[in-house]
């Protein structure tokens, strides 16, 4: 069972990062599913590694997008994006120390929340700002 689906309530109105956030939900989701059902180690480390690093790419477009704008809220959404990536950070280092029922209550609570929120209040703000 998917931890999150999308909803059209998440769209932003901005199709490549519409685009990108719909992937972090499908992400989160087989992560959810890897865990859930018991994958190798190696596996969910690579794959979490990777899922950082999309993560990361796409926070760095909207970041680009908000400079070009010269958005107004810049600092507090890039922290916002900085707090998540370590937060991811302590997940990853929590599970390649062992605890997966850990990893896995970390991930259903903090990503689903964090960017169901996000994408709701940050994203949606940067969009109606723009008018784009
Ligand atoms: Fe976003
Ligand atoms: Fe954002």
């Amino acid at each position: 069972m998917a931890l999150v689906d999308w909803r059209d309530d998440f769209k932003i109105g901005i199709d490549s990062v519409d685009y990108e956030h719909r992937q972090m939900i499908e992400l989160i989701n087989a992560i959810h599913e890897k865990l859930s059902h018991d994958a190798p180690k190696n596996e969910v480390i690579d794959f979490l590694g990777e899922v950082f690093t999309r993560i990361s790419a796409h926070f760095a477009l909207e970041e680009k997008i908000m400079r070009s704008w010269k958005y107004d809220q810049y600092d507090d959404h890039k922290a916002d994006h900085e707090r998540l990536l370590d937060e991811i950070r302590d997940i990853m280092d929590g599970y390649e120390a062992g605890t997966i029922a850990a990893a896995e209550a970390e991930l259903s609570a903090r990503l689903n929340a964090w960017f169901t929120d996000h994408f709701k209040t940050k994203d949606s703000r940067l969009h109606r700002h723009l008018g784009v």
